[in-house]
């Protein structure tokens, strides 16, 4: 039987952390460890005619410099012809091609990290330059789209831009710029080989099955040979899927030194070989009835990719669902420059999106002169208007209620400019996220041992957001056991493979799996039980687990609870050594349903006048993730994604110098990021009541939906507080006054 308690599972690894004994993948020791530093092109675009690499390798301590004029090419380098097109594929060091400024162009490998640095500074190439477009604006004016590929056929539905006959219509042009995700952990790997057919790979990365694939398919070496291991990230947010150049580069140079060999990225390196969120130009038109109903919405979005390889994302797929109307076309372009390639980044595309559409239907709801909160529910989607089907649960328009009353929504003046706090001017905003809701396949091994111990090991990894917790969380309700009593092993590709963590996927998925290894762990206690006469009664026989209860390691009859039997008193009955068992659960693969997780942001800003400086004031997030877990890291998942709006709202800017196609802010000096000061108190509610079809646990997911609308909320609020449209972010100073 299970129940839902109040309690809370403190994150099993928090001691861990804040002692420092958790290892991450650049703190790996190993006897005769060497360091890699990366070379990179201070060039766009072109080719490296010469590359000087003898003072590089003559400096002190250095073992090795790899660059495309000495790499020994690994097998997975070889262009299968039908599918790759070899001048644009990119591979580290595999030619003399330069495609983003910030390219690797040499690996220097020495006895430490410092000389390391210093030789990669020796590091000198001879280019042939050629034309670089690091320019978004210009590319997409005057360049071409990429073509080919179902994410760029328009969407209809209804009539096209049927807005435009709209008795009200708004017409409005939203722009992001790039942002770059920017963790604190900066992205590192540490290689060690054994022979040249075994590798271990102490990697960050948000797929351990993934990092292994890659591997495996770069060198050719089977799969039992190729371990990956991520005990811990310090945040990904998106950039730790990919096979990123550095790791490439490290396990082709551990491979030649034929010693353990780390490499990790410089600040400024994770602006660009990382990936980030693309610069993005949308242009939304909206059309509704004089009463608020929606006629039309158009939704159209540019975005940036690299001219090497093609990064698409759902940017205008939110604008199809969110709301009832009849009327829906959107389209999608991209254009490729001379950049490295972007990434998903917290909420992907669907925060992009909303950010356009969210600020969009504000400027409708104020143009049909209906409260915004009013005019969302006025349209409210019931059902699935894109694939014409039922939600398997929308609990939306609760969210909605909870945070319009925790922030005090109907008491605010509608008037734009017209509240005040001393000074400053006060603004209230609101903005709805979605993001998809799935469940794929995840498999998990689980053991429950004569000392009351339970164990539980499956491959996935952690960026932060408390998977292990809120797994623990899980099997402890689920199984009836307390947190103490459970261990939870990840990190590890050896382990049973679990689910890559990405994508809001993780609870939906493999707390399946969890949800599913309990239930049947607890049928073998019951089996167990019925061979036995420990409850001097028939009915044991017969019993089934509805019948009884599990709580705190001990099983009762539903209706006799005074007797219990405790798991371990169990397993010695029936002189069983312990219970082990690998469990397995598919995706979830039927169409019946669309599943969403939504959030419903509510903000209040206070603008100086004359400085035009906002301050984000109160933050209240009421979301529908479904069922939530363990309540203090759902929370923490919201305030998190909410920080991250907060600076794409406000602050985050990746700025290129065009003459050069070079960064110019790739340091947090002139990146800026929220820091304490610029982070209210952040309210996360949530509505917690289960999904009953996308999974047995009734959660939908929550690490995207914390960010997606977050943005045009605060967007929406700074136009309350000052009557001031800016639609382009990030919303600095200049913009305001
Ligand atoms: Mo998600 S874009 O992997 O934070």
């Amino acid at each position: 039987m299970f129940k839902l308690k109040p309690n809370q599972v403190d994150r099993v690894d928090g001691r861990q952390k804040v002692t420092g004994s958790a290892t991450y993948a650049a703190e790996y020791d190993f006897p005769n460890l060497a360091y890699g530093v990366l070379a990179c092109s201070p060039v766009a675009s072109g080719e490296i005619n010469a590359i000087d690499i003898k003072k590089a390798e003559q400096a002190p301590g250095v073992l090795s410099v790899i660059c495309h004029a000495n790499i020994d090419l690994p097998p997975g380098y070889a262009t299968d012809p039908k599918n790759e097109q070899p001048s644009k594929e990119y591979k580290i060091f595999k030619d003399n091609i330069v495609r983003f400024a910030g390219q690797p162009i040499a690996l220097v490998i020495a006895d430490s990290f410092e000389r390391a640095v210093y030789a990669a500074s020796l590091v000198k190439a001879q280019y042939t330059k050629t034309p670089a477009q690091t320019d978004f604006e210009k590319a997409r004016n005057n360049g071409k789209p990429v073509t080919g590929g179902d994410e760029f056929k328009d969407y209809v539905r209804g009539q096209a831009d049927a807005y435009k006959n709209a008795p009200v219509k708004i017409e409005a042009e939203y722009s992001i710029p790039l942002e770059v995700h920017n963790p604190m952990e900066m992205h590192a790997v540490t290689v060690v080989w054994e022979g040249d057919e075994k590798v271990t790979v102490y990697d960050k990365t948000q797929s351990l099955m993934d990092a292994q694939r890659n591997v495996m398919k770069l060198f050719n070496l089977k799969k039992e040979n190729v371990h990956i291991i991520c005990k811990f990230m310090g945040g990904a947010f998106g950039s730790a899927f990919s096979f990123w150049p550095h790791t490439m580069a490290a396990l082709i140079g551990a491979k030649k030194i034929g010693r353990p060999l780390k490499v990790m990225l410089s600040r400024d390196q994770m602006f660009t070989l990382v990936g980030y969120r693309p610069q993005a130009h949308q242009k939304l038109g909206i059309g509704a009835t004089k009463d608020g109903k929606l006629t039309g919405i158009t939704h159209n979005a540019d975005a940036m990719t690299a001219t090497y390889e093609t990064f698409t994302e759902g940017i205008v797929n939110i604008s199809r669902t969110l709301y009832a109307c009849p009327n829906v076309n959107t389209r999608y372009k991209v254009f490729p420059l001379n950049l490295s390639v972007p990434t998903w980044m917290r909420g992907p595309g669907e925060t992009t999106g909303t950010y356009a559409l969210e600020s969009a239907i504000d400027e409708m709801a104020y143009a049909v002169n209906i409260d915004p909160l009013e005019f969302r529910l006025l349209n409210y989607s019931e059902n699935d208007p894109e694939h014409n089907r039922p939600h398997s649960s929308k609990f939306l328009r609760e969210a909605y209620q909870m945070g319009a009353e925790k922030i005090g929504w109907k008491d605010r003046d509608p008037k734009p400019r017209s509240m005040k706090e001393g000074k400053l001017l006060a603004g209230y905003g609101m903005g709805t996220g979605v993001f998809i809701a799935w469940r794929g396949g995840a498999s998990l091994s689980a053991k429950f041992t004569r000392d009351g111990e339970l164990i539980l090991q499956t491959a996935v990894t952690d960026m932060g957001p408390g998977t292990a917790t809120a797994m623990t969380k899980l099997a402890s309700d689920k199984f009836g056991l307390p947190a103490n009593k459970i261990k939870f092993v990840m990190g590890d590709s050896d382990l049973p493979p679990g689910i890559f963590q990405g994508g809001s996927g993780t609870m939906s998925s493999l707390g399946t799996t969890v949800n599913n290894a309990m239930l049947t762990l607890k049928q073998k206690l019951v089996d167990i039980l019925k061979t036995t006469s420990i409850f001097h009664t028939e009915k044991i026989h017969e019993v089934d687990l509805k019948d009884l209860v599990f709580e705190d390691g001990n099983v009762m009859l539903a209706d006799e609870p005074t007797r219990k039997i405790s798991y371990t008193e169990i397993l010695k009955l029936g002189g069983t050594p312990q219970l082990e068992i690998l469990e397995k659960s598919d995706g979830n693969s039927d169409q019946q349903y669309t599943s969403y997780s939504y959030s419903a942001h509510f903000v209040k800003v206070l603008v100086h006048p004359l400085t035009g400086v906002v301050t984000v004031d109160k933050v209240v997030s009421a979301v529908d993730a479904g069922t939530i877990v363990n309540m203090e890291t759902a929370r923490s998942q919201i305030i998190g994604g909410v920080i991250g709006g907060i600076g794409m709202a406000l602050m985050e800017e990746g700025v290129i110098d065009h003459r050069y196609g070079k960064w110019i802010n790739n340091n947090f000096a002139d990146y800026h990021v929220p820091i304490n000061k610029d982070v209210p108190h952040i309210e996360a509610l949530f509505v917690n009541k289960p999904d009953p079809w996308l999974n047995p646990i009734g959660s939908k997911g929550l690490g995207e939906v914390s960010m997606v609308g977050f943005p045009a909320a605060v967007a929406n609020a700074v136009y309350h507080a000052t009557g001031k449209r800016i639609r382009e972010l990030p919303i600095t100073p200049d913009k305001v006054i």
